[in-house]
């Protein structure tokens, strides 16, 4: 989704802005612009497709000045065009505006405003807060931005820039997210950390509401009725080199081999293996609530709804407890029952996902305990809700979700644990066991991205496919689930799944030679059914792929290919098996040429509905 960056300072602002908004790219974009204030005027570029487009715009004849904003634009309203681009201006280009989000009433102020004789340039939303604010306008900047944005609904992070405030950045923010980054004779504001972190580790979490005044050496935040808010510094101790690719061709691949560490940093000091007990206070569902609970609720989007899945067999399975999981765009419009013994647990890597969020906001409104698993610290939704899982994975760079899926379920594991403890479904010894096997996932998953060769050998084999079809049963349903997700969003194959057992009912009728079908076929307490229904596909003449158990001969007679995992206890299983999918998607989106860190259409954090 878009990228704001903003720079006041004691060097030359374009550079900044270029380096900034090339650390949103994986946010996800199609056209960019930085606007600099030069002692002139407001000196503006943009340029369509990739920000190299608008690096070599700026190269030839860069902006002149100490204070500027940039943008990196995902298109919503109106195409991906130099035009719709922004920075955007008021009609005596006196100012510009920068915009994240979706101003919901912006045509009724249009119309208003094109009565008033404003001519537009764009099909943006965004433009028409820049007309409204120099409307607005009558020397203070800030509070022209108040005036105007008490008149827009909807979602929003901006930044403004007036030629006549060569000293002062305006910022704002709503649903949208937006940090303050605060250095030594120079202060930022950005979408993201990544952004700014070589220049400053001192950041503002701006909230919802909030308006702020940055200058060289000063800000400060106020609220949409012009009081002045206190707001906290944060120091950020990620490194950068944590946030880039470090030696990998690609974040996705770099992000699918930390997944050993990052699933350590989830478990970390949760597990109480001697006491047999896990400790996720911070999640903020007390013993006494979580005892009461009579239906758990789980709101999430994409790869998070297949974590959340999981989840659900784990809640069902450990703490009988009644558990559904929504997609969240349509959790809220069809009148959830939801009461005080209802737990709605939201998933998030960004914490930012509008659809999620409001679900979380509907869910509040209800009278629901709600409480979330992210990995965003300070993200909207953790905001919204009682208490924060964190999974604790460090910036996921990739657009494709990879090691934000199996923090969500190990945290999902730890939580289930924890409530089944509680209520009294499991023991202590259990609990120890359990732990005692999530230990050794890390180690689990080092042998399985050793099977690299093979998964390359069979992507090799595969990218020439249009089609295929995931299967999977129990818990590691949602294991094929993701693996068609993964599939089809990085190399655009039509890929889909079903639990193996319901491919019978009329899907085996898509099977031939040119429908390959890939199996989680581990040991488990449904193996046997899952082997009878490969059965049923090697006899369509289909090309069989079967994830198996390491020394599982019998597979092997079955099925055309065997990708061998180690033998997991069952409920661990989806931590592992999922690994070689994630592998199997990338390589043959690499050999098809796709761009896997940012795949087509794709936005990294998506805050609209
Ligand atoms: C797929 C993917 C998306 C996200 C979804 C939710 O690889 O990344 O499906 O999982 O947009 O995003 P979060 O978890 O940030 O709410």
């Amino acid at each position: 989704m878009c990228g704001i960056v903003g720079y006041i300072g004691d060097t030359q602002a374009a550079d900044l802005l270029m380096e900034g908004l090339s650390r949103l790219e994986y946010r996800g974009y199609d056209s960019a612009g930085i606007a600099v204030l030069n002692g002139n005027g407001l000196d503006i570029r943009r340029e369509v497709g990739k920000l190299r487009n608008l690096a070599k715009e700026v190269a030839v004849n860069a902006p002149k000045g100490l204070i500027g904003i940039g943008h990196t634009r995902w298109a919503t309203h109106g195409r991906p065009t130099t035009t719709n681009a922004h920075p955007h201006t008021d009609t005596l280009g006196q100012l510009v505006v920068v915009h994240n989000g979706i101003f919901e009433n912006y045509l009724e102020i249009k119309h208003e405003l094109i009565k008033d004789g404003v001519i537009f340039l764009s099909d943006t939303d965004s433009e028409v807060l820049a007309h409204l604010v120099a409307r607005s306008y009558t020397g203070d900047l800030r509070l022209a931005v108040q005036v105007a944005l008490s008149r827009m609904h909807g979602s929003y992070a901006i930044a403004v820039l007036h030629q006549d405030h060569p000293d002062l950045l305006v910022a704002a923010r709503n649903g949208c997210p937006l940090i303050l980054g605060i250095g030594a004779e120079e202060n930022f504001i950005a979408s993201d950390i990544p952004a700014i972190l070589n220049h400053t580790r001192q950041i503002i979490y701006l909230e919802d509401g909030d308006i702020a005044e940055v200058r060289q050496r000063s800000w400060s935040v106020f609220n949409l009725q012009g009081e002045r808010q206190h707001r906290d510094q944060t120091t950020i101790e990620w490194s950068l080199v944590a946030a880039e690719k470090g030696g990998y061709d690609h974040f996705m691949l770099k992000e699918i081999n930390e997944q050993p560490t990052t699933l350590a940093q989830t478990l970390g000091g949760r597990m109480g293996e001697e006491e047999g007990r896990v400790y996720v206070d911070e999640f903020g569902i007390t013993d006494e609530q979580l005892r009461r609970i009579r239906q758990i609720v789980i709101v999430a989007c994409g790869t998070s709804h297949y974590a959340g899945l999981v989840g659900e067999y784990y809640f069902e399975q450990l703490a009988r407890i009644p558990t559904t999981v929504e997609y969240a765009s349509e959790f809220r419009y069809r009148k959830p029952v939801v009461d005080g013994d209802t737990l709605i647990i939201g998933l998030s890597q960004s914490g930012e996902t509008a659809d999620t969020l409001a679900a979380i906001r509907e869910a509040n409104n209800l009278g629901g305990l709600t409480a979330s698993i992210l990995n965003v610290q300070g993200s909207a939704m953790s905001r919204e809700t009682q208490g924060t899982l964190y999974m604790r994975v460090g910036p996921e760079i990739g657009v494709a979700s990879t090691k934000a899926y199996t923090g969500t379920v190990a945290s999902l594991l730890l939580v289930a644990l924890h409530t089944a403890q509680v209520r009294g479904h499991v023991t202590a010894d259990f609990v120890r066991e359990t732990l005692g096997s999530l230990r050794q996932v890390p180690s689990w998953i080092e042998e399985t991205l050793a099977e690299v060769g093979a998964i390359q050998d069979l992507a090799a084999m595969l990218h020439t496919f249009r089609n295929c079809l995931y299967l999977g049963r129990g818990v590691n349903y949602p294991t094929a689930l993701e693996g068609a997700l993964k599939l089809k969003e990085l190399s655009y194959i039509h890929a889909e799944a079903l639990p193996a057992g319901e491919m019978k009912h009329g899907p085996i009728a898509l099977l031939d030679a040119d429908f390959p079908v890939i199996a989680v076929a581990t040991k488990s307490a449904v193996y046997d059914k899952t082997l009878s229904n490969l059965k049923e596909v090697a006899a369509r003449d289909a090309v069989t792929i079967a994830l198996g158990t390491r020394g599982d001969e019998r597979l092997a007679e079955v099925v055309d290919r065997v990708i061998y995992v180690p033998e997991t206890p069952e409920i661990i299983s989806p931590l592992v098996n999922v690994v070689p999918l994630q592998l199997l998607a990338y390589y043959v989106a690499t050999k098809k040429g796709c761009d896997v860190d940012q795949p087509r259409n794709l936005a990294k954090s998506v805050t609209v509905e």
